[in-house]
């Protein structure tokens, strides 16, 4: 039987929807769970505690993309490897990050990776120890993540990133306002056209905002629910 793959958001470290999820639902270590950024699990330099426990939790694969709030000095240092096709940060032996702009195929469908935000906090946070400057995808990895898009833009079937399109921000009371100078989310609007009608293309799935919501058809803010890939209805965890 083929593996399953499920859709989250924001975690910041937590373990209490894990275990939600694995009280209320039957998992297998064939099930892979993607976070859509701030995973959060890679913050304190012995973050290995905090890997341990989550590989003792989720009996399958967790692969996140990062968010803003991540240490990105300590993702950054790990050995980067393949995993599905694609490059990844190996951070435990089931937990790998996926990095920005990167396809990965997952049991027949292909995943597309792009994480990274500004925070909307920074000001209040300490560089090191809190905030990482390389939250924010440089223009490098815009544009390999551009061209990689347009590259697969006929074979992928689901996008996972942790900023949102600029005209979703309409839809979500919380953040509206962008940093001048901050382009990503623009940016994003204009990926969103560029694949949008796709022929494999099923869904979008952002985090960042805190919000479960349905944008359009086919782009999807992530929170607290867990999904199936391209499933509407959430598994209840709580
Ligand atoms: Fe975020």
């Amino acid at each position: 039987m083929a593996g399953r793959v499920f859709i989250t958001g924001d975690k910041h470290g937590t373990f209490i929807p894990l275990f939600g999820l694995v009280k209320k639902f039957e998992l297998r270590d064939t099930d892979i769970l993607i976070i859509a950024g701030d995973a959060g699990y890679v913050w304190e330099e012995n973050y290995n505690y905090t890997i341990d426990s989550l590989q003792q939790i989720f009996p399958g694969t967790i692969a996140f993309i990062d968010g803003n709030h991540e240490n990105h000095t300590l993702l950054n240092d790990l050995k980067i490897s393949q995993w599905n096709s694609g490059k990844v940060h190996q951070v435990g032996e089931r937990v790998y990050h996926l990095m920005r702009g990167e396809v990965y195929s997952i049991y027949g469908n292909n995943f597309f990776a792009f994480g990274g935000a500004r925070s909307v906090d920074k000001d209040r946070r300490e560089e090191g120890i809190s905030w990482w400057k390389e939250e924010e995808p440089t223009p490098d990895e815009i544009e390999y993540g551009k061209n990689q898009l347009i590259k697969y833009s006929k074979e992928i079937d689901y996008i996972i990133t942790h900023e949102t399109p600029l005209f979703a921000r309409g839809y979500i009371s919380r953040m509206k306002e962008i940093d001048e100078g901050y382009n990503l989310p623009a940016l994003l609007d204009s990926w969103y056209k560029t694949v949008i009608n796709a022929p494999r293309l099923k869904k979008w799935y952002f985090g960042h905002m805190h919000v479960d919501k349905l944008i359009t058809p086919k782009l999807r803010g992530v929170y607290n629910d867990f999904l199936l890939a391209g499933d509407e209805k959430p598994i209840p965890w709580a």
